[in-house]
């Protein structure tokens, strides 16, 4: 019988493809489906229609990506990332952790209560919170650095220097993520990508960025970060904080020198950090997916 895994994604393209193949090496056909192809049939034993799967299931599902739309159709979306571990296909990674990650607020919130040094940061929906906190922070010699709540890959962030530049709430979907900046001065931008998969850091890049946003999909060039075990547990300690299966961990050093964790991605990216390691990134995350999760759960389904 063909094993099967569904990979979740909207946009299959390089990180899809280097899935697929890495599957396929470990005897598993892997199928691109969208999140907003699936739906709810009472009619079938399981109560989810997965196209192409008739009543079956897959064996796991890898999620790269749960698009956005309404409120409506992201519950629904998500509503089938949390049943089908309960009908026991491994989600990878899990939807709380997907949830988690995806809401900045949440992260920095655990990080903080877990202990793990994070920059100061901010929540609210007031426009006048947030004008009075900006004003503080200039007073103190800080810049703050404003996120949407949902961002990635570096888009819709502003350095805030003065109190005019606080943009009305409506340009951040009515919610001002407030953090303070901890970043270096011009030219001198940099930080670091850790991938941590089964509760260990499997790979490093320092980011040097064309602007103090030092993601990839903004111009930043990638090099292999220098061994340095701090980062290594730091990242890992983030991790576990958010109780993820994997993620690709963003840390920086403030002006002090301390290392701090901006955000933990729960679906990140890794073609920068593929150019400058030796492991396949794809074969490494594939591999720890189906060994400690679809191998195991099979095993016990059929016990
Ligand atoms: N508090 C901060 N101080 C300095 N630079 C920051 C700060 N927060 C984010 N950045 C820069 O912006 C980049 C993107 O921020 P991040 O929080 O990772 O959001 P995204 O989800 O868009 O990647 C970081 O990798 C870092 O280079
Ligand atoms: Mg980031």
């Amino acid at each position: 019988m063909t094993r099967r895994i569904v990979i979740f994604t909207d946009d299959p393209g390089w990180h899809g493809r280097q899935l697929k193949r890495a599957f396929a090496r470990r005897g598993y056909a892997a199928d691109y489906l969208s999140l907003t192809d699936c739906r709810v049939d009472l009619s079938q034993a399981s109560g989810v229609a997965i196209p192409g799967f008739g009543h079956a299931l897959p064996d796991g599902v890898f999620v790269r990506g749960v698009p956005g739309g309404t409120l409506e159709q992201v519950t629904l979306r998500l509503d089938f990332l949390h049943l089908l571990p309960l009908l026991g296909v491994p989600v990878y990674n899990p939807v709380r952790a997907i949830e988690k990650s995806v809401d900045k607020a949440m992260t920095s919130l655990l990080l903080h209560r877990a202990g793990i040094p994070t920059p100061p940061t901010w929540v609210t929906e007031s426009e006048s919170h947030a004008r009075a906190l900006l004003m503080r922070e200039i007073a103190l010699g800080h810049n703050l650095v404003l996120k949407p709540l949902f961002g990635s890959q570096g888009k819709g962030l502003m350095r805030l220097a003065s109190p005019a530049d606080l943009p009305p709430g409506e340009a951040y979907q009515g919610v001002y993520y407030l953090q303070r900046y901890i970043g270096g001065e011009t030219g001198s931008w940099e930080d670091y990508r850790i991938l941590v998969a089964g509760g260990k850091s499997r790979a490093a890049m320092t980011r040097k960025g064309t602007s103090w946003i030092n993601n990839v999909a903004q111009g930043a060039a990638c090099r292999p970060a220098p061994a340095d075990p701090e980062l290594s547990r730091l990242a890992e300690d983030a991790v576990r904080a958010l109780d993820m299966e994997y993620a690709g961990v963003d840390l920086m050093r403030d002006p002090e020198g301390r290392l701090c964790v901006l955000e933990v991605n729960s679906i990140p990216a890794w073609r920068g950090l593929q150019s400058v390691v030796q492991d396949n990134i794809a074969a490494l995350l594939v591999n720890d997916f189906l060994d400690r999760h679809v191998i195991g759960e099979s095993r016990e389904r059929c016990a």
